[in-house]
């Protein structure tokens, strides 16, 4: 493929390629001396129209531990304030001539639409309520890695899912990888189009987690709410926050996930989310590197192919 936008065009053989590649960039990124020259001459522009901490360092970083140019574009201070659209500030950059354009956005379908318009490789880091399909990526990565499979595992996405492109993508991935996924969470914060996404649906915690072997937490993502319904924090959390107790009813050895950024006491305990023997929040940051690193390595050799043909 030319672009990485979403989990739903990917066959399960790419996944798992893309996996094992990142396996081994996360052994290099253990090394003291981390660089490869995969992206060596390689330009890479990060387009963040929407705040981030977590996807914004590790695609930085990994473009950087590859060798790649990498330049992170201050959307805030950019032309976009006198009114340029997203498209002409796609075809500015474009005229630049990157390879690899790595872009979030609040709006769903708007990296997908960039991609039509730039002829190099555009990398969706989150649209909207659509896809993060890197986010996926790495948590599948952290689930291998825990469990030492990545099928046939009874996997809990719990919380606000109707605003959540972290389970949308995680949805479409776990089921191609055919694993059992339960969505947990109030009835006003499931997608309208639950019934279709091949799913389980429960609004009672326990009853949802009873017998799984991963629980991913997710947090109320109220800059998506619309002036929707909110709900209160305190019985939120009564009802739907991971604590020890809830955990009970999963299996003894489940892993407990979040994608962050974290609200301690509304959707997770605090101590529970810091449990080294429980929680793999931290290894979820740490894969997101790698995934990455593999994401635009791959991306990269097929742009280097098709430039060639196109040479030829
Ligand atoms: N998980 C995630 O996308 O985090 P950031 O918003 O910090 O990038």
């Amino acid at each position: 493929a030319r672009h990485l936008l979403g989990i739903e065009p990917l066959h399960p053989v790419e996944i798992a390629t893309l996996l094992d590649l990142a396996d081994t960039y996360v052994d290099l990124n253990r090394q003291a001396v981390k660089q490869s020259d995969a992206l060596k001459g390689l330009t890479q522009i990060n387009m963040f129209f929407e705040a981030s901490t977590r996807t914004q360092a590790s695609f930085e970083l990994a473009g950087k531990r590859l060798g790649a140019d990498v330049m992170n574009m201050a959307m805030q201070a950019s032309s976009i304030k006198k009114g340029e659209t997203l498209i002409d500030t796609a075809l500015t950059l474009n005229a630049m001539h990157p390879d690899l354009l790595v872009v979030r956005h609040p709006h769903s379908g708007a990296v997908d639409l960039l991609a039509q318009k730039v002829n190099c490789a555009v990398l969706n880091a989150g649209d909207g309520r659509h896809e993060h399909p890197t986010q996926a990526l790495l948590d599948a990565l952290t689930i291998r890695r825990a469990k030492g499979r990545l099928h046939r595992l009874n996997i809990a996405i719990c919380g606000d899912i109707a605003h959540s492109r972290v389970a949308r993508s995680n949805i479409l991935l776990l089921g191609k990888m055919e694993n059992r996924v339960r969505l947990i969470g109030p009835p006003t914060l499931m997608p309208s189009e639950v019934r279709d996404l091949g799913v389980e649906v429960y609004d009672d915690m326990r009853e949802g987690l009873t017998g799984c072997d991963v629980v991913m937490m997710l947090r109320l993502q109220k800059e998506r709410m619309d002036g929707g319904f909110i709900p209160s924090e305190r019985e939120y959390y009564h009802r739907y926050g991971l604590d020890p107790e809830k955990l009970a009813f999963a299996k003894d050895d489940a892993i407990v996930m979040h994608p962050g950024p974290m609200n301690r006491g509304v959707e997770i305990d605090g101590i529970l989310a810091d449990d080294i023997n429980r929680s793999v929040i931290q290894e979820q940051v740490e894969m997101g590197v790698a995934v990455r690193m593999a994401a635009m390595d791959l991306l990269a050799r097929n742009l280097a192919a098709a430039r060639q043909e196109g040479a030829a």
